[in-house]
Order: structure tokens, then C-alpha cells, then sequence
């Protein structure tokens, strides 16, 4: 089944075509793996599907329902949770706190919320910090975070902008293993990773973008031989 349908979707920002008639499906369960460079538009895609961007034109389809021109907190509601390149937390309050605050989208009851929030907290693998402030954290811990505060509105799709980016080696095997611990609990993904290796392993299809357009999408297999993505990406990192 198609969860989330992207048709000719478009936004410029003066002069810069940020996305231009891009489209793709994601089949609920799977992960789809966004690549490019920077300024291919990756970002500017995730905010417009979850509302933050108002696009130009085209058609969001999630669960068969028309989102478009939705707000994000509307499009949260209705399922879609998502974590930022720029991390955000609310860094004077604690990891628990920060996570509670997702968690009232669903839950009524401060208890209720408290209850839902420590057992992200604890599949995200910081329950020892959860009294911790935001700030106090380390870079990947905070990404774990971020991870928690996307799922704490129980998605079913779950938009994860480079997890793995801005964290050293050793603390990026623990983050692709929640990625998949993640997808093995029910949550459909779409994530955009610049590790080729990881993408490579994880997704189930691949969206490639350059310049604001798509260039390429179809299965691992097929991306890493197609030719605008090698002299568009591939080209220009070490693949092993
Ligand atoms: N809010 C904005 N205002 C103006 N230009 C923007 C804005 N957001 C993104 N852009 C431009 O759109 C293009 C795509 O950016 P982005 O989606 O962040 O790329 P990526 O995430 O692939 O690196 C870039 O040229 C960027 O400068
Ligand atoms: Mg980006």
C-alpha cells in the first residue's frame, strides 16, 4: 500500500528552483533514501511535505488524503513526524521533558505522557540521561533525542533529516541500528543521508535530487549504476 504520494511537486525561492515537478512513492513499511548534493533541495522537500513550506504547486498524498497546503502541526496529527538537520531541542529542559512535549499530541493525561515518553527515551537508548538537560548532551545523544521527539507523536511516517550527519564514525553504527530498529517496529522512513553506505544498506528505494530535480529513483541496485547519479553524486565521494 502507498502511505505517502508525491505528484509535480514545486517551490522557488525567488530566482532558485528549490524542487521542481518532483515525484515518488513510499510504500508503508519501507525506507526510501534520499541522496544529492547540498542545495539539491532535500531539505526544502521534507518541508514541504510536512507543512513548514507551503509548496508552489503539486500534489501530497498521505494515506490516500490530500495534505497539501495543511499546517505542520495539522500534518503531525494526522501522522507524520519528522526530525531537522538543525537540531532543535529545547535545551534547558530535560531529555524526558523534551520528549513529553510530543507525547500530549496523543496522550491527555500528564501520567499518561510521562509513561509513553520514557519508553521512547529507553528505545532510543537513553533512559540514563532522561533527567539530563538538553544541552548537556552530546552530539549524537541529541540526535537520539531528536529521534524521540519525532516519534513521541506516534508516526507512521517518520522524515529524518541526516541522522548521521555531524556525528564521528564510532557513534554512527548505533544510529543506523535504530534506523532499522525503527523500521522493524511498523514506521515507515524516509530519511536523506549523504553516507552512500549506509543508504545503500538501508533503503528499499531511492529518491536521487540535483539541482532541485529528480534525477534518478528506483531501487539500490539500479541507483548506483545509473549514470546522472554517479556524475551527480557518486562521482564525487569514496565509494567502497
Ligand atoms: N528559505 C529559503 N529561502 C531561500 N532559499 C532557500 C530557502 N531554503 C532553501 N533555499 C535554497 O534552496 C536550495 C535547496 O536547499 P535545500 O533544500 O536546503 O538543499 P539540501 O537540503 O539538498 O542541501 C538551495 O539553493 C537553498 O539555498
Ligand atoms: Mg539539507
Amino acid at each position: 500500500m502507498t502511505l505517502l504520494a508525491v505528484e509535480n511537486l514545486s517551490k522557488s525561492f525567488g530566482g532558485i528552483h528549490a524542487n521542481q515537478d518532483i515525484g515518488f512513492e513510499v510504500a508503508e513499511g519501507e525506507i526510501l533514501g534520499i541522496i544529492g548534493p547540498n542545495g539539491a533541495g532535500k531539505s526544502t522537500l521534507f518541508d514541504l511535505v510536512t507543512g513548514f513550506t507551503r509548496a508552489d504547486s503539486g500534489k501530497i498524498l498521505f494515506d490516500g488524503r490530500d495534505i497539501f497546503g495543511l499546517g505542520p502541526d495539522r500534518i503531525a496529527a494526522l501522522g507524520i513526524g519528522r526530525t531537522f538537520q538543525k537540531l532543535k531541542p529545547f535545551a534547558d529542559m530535560t531529555l524526558l521533558e523534551n520528549v513529553m512535549i510530543g507525547c500530549f499530541v496523543k496522550q491527555a493525561h500528564i501520567k499518561q505522557a510521562r509513561d509513553r515518553a520514557l519508553e521512547i527515551i529507553d528505545f532510543v537508548d537513553l533512559i540514563e540521561k532522561r533527567h539530563h538537560f538538553a544541552r548537556e548532551l552530546s552530539t549524537g545523544q541529541r540526535k537520539r533525542l531528536e529521534l524521540a521527539r519525532a516519534m513521541s507523536i506516534e508516526p507512521r511516517l517518520l522524515m529524518m533529516d541526516e541522522v548521521t550527519g555531524g556525528v564521528d564514525q564510532k557513534t554512527i553504527p548505533g544510529l543506523v541500528e535504530l534506523i532499522k530498529k525503527l523500521k522493524a517496529s511498523g514506521v515507515t522512513i524516509v530519511t536523506i543521508e549523504h553516507n552512500i553506505n549506509i543508504i545503500m544498506e538501508i533503503s528499499d528505494h531511492i529518491l536521487a535530487l540535483d539541482q532541485g530535480q529528480r534525477i534518478a529513483f528506483g531501487k539500490p541496485a539500479d541507483i548506483q549504476n545509473d549514470q546522472r547519479v554517479i556524475d551527480a553524486y557518486l562521482g564525487t565521494v569514496d565509494v567502497a
